[in-house]
């Protein structure tokens, strides 16, 4: 998998992208980042990516020609499977898209600033448009590496086994089981006996048991 990040701060991008699971997908093949500064295709000596909105009102919007210019150059050299555009004007992330993204070979991400970008970029170019949830972020750029983290952990070969992740909460819409490691007691707190018993079937079940609890006093919403 292919993903072209525009942003007008790659900086805040590079470090998420230089460490464990992103960082061995890298290593591996499996995925490719990459990077590019808007300001490149910047209008005039001074590279303007933005300026003032139509109508008046606070904040700068990034303008359409360095955007479409970035695009197209990218679409010139291969078949985007998705544009998408990072803003928290949109649906919110969750599995079943980051699921869907995953199986994509070529994908284009824009990360917002400021006010945002001119309508015009979402209307001619953008396929997808996705925020990370009800909150407002400076920019799009940390929203990016969270989709790019949820998508690229979900390729085939990225996870070994022991992490694999089927087992990981919302594959199934259930939040996870509570876990424990080692001292089996601290502090007069004991590990639940049945993760000692070795009965696997009980211990699944268990687990299954914990799932839905846990899901339907935190997230019951997960459950509709
Ligand atoms: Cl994608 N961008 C910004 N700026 N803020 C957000 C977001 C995205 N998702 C949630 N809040």
């Amino acid at each position: 998998m292919r993903i072209d990040i525009i942003t007008v701060e790659p900086n805040l991008l590079e470090s998420p992208f230089e460490h464990s699971m992103l960082k061995r997908a890298k290593e591996k093949g499996l995925a490719e980042i990459h990077l590019h500064d808007l300001r490149e295709f910047g209008k005039g000596n001074y590279r303007q990516v933005d300026d003032y909105q139509f109508g008046g009102g606070a904040g700068m919007v990034l303008m359409i020609e360095p955007i479409a210019q970035c695009i197209e150059k990218l679409q010139a050299e291969r078949t985007y499977d998705e544009i998408i555009y990072m803003t928290p004007d949109a649906k919110t992330l969750n599995q079943a898209t980051a699921n869907m993204l995953s199986l994509k070979e070529n994908i284009i991400i824009l990360t917002g600033h400021y006010k945002g970008v001119d309508q015009r970029v979402r209307d001619k170019y953008i396929t997808l448009e996705i925020s990370i949830g009800d909150y407002v972020l400076t920019g799009g750029e940390l929203a990016a590496a969270v989709l790019c983290d949820a998508v690229i952990r979900l390729i085939p070969g990225v996870l070994g086994d022991e992490t694999s992740a089927l087992t990981d909460s919302f594959q199934d819409n259930l939040l996870s089981p509570p876990v424990y490691t080692r001292p089996s007691e601290y502090d007069g707190m004991k590990v639940p006996e049945i993760l000692l018993s070795g009965n696997f079937p009980k211990i699944e079940q268990w687990r299954e048991e914990q799932a839905f609890e846990r899901t339907k006093k935190i997230r019951p919403d997960l459950l509709d």
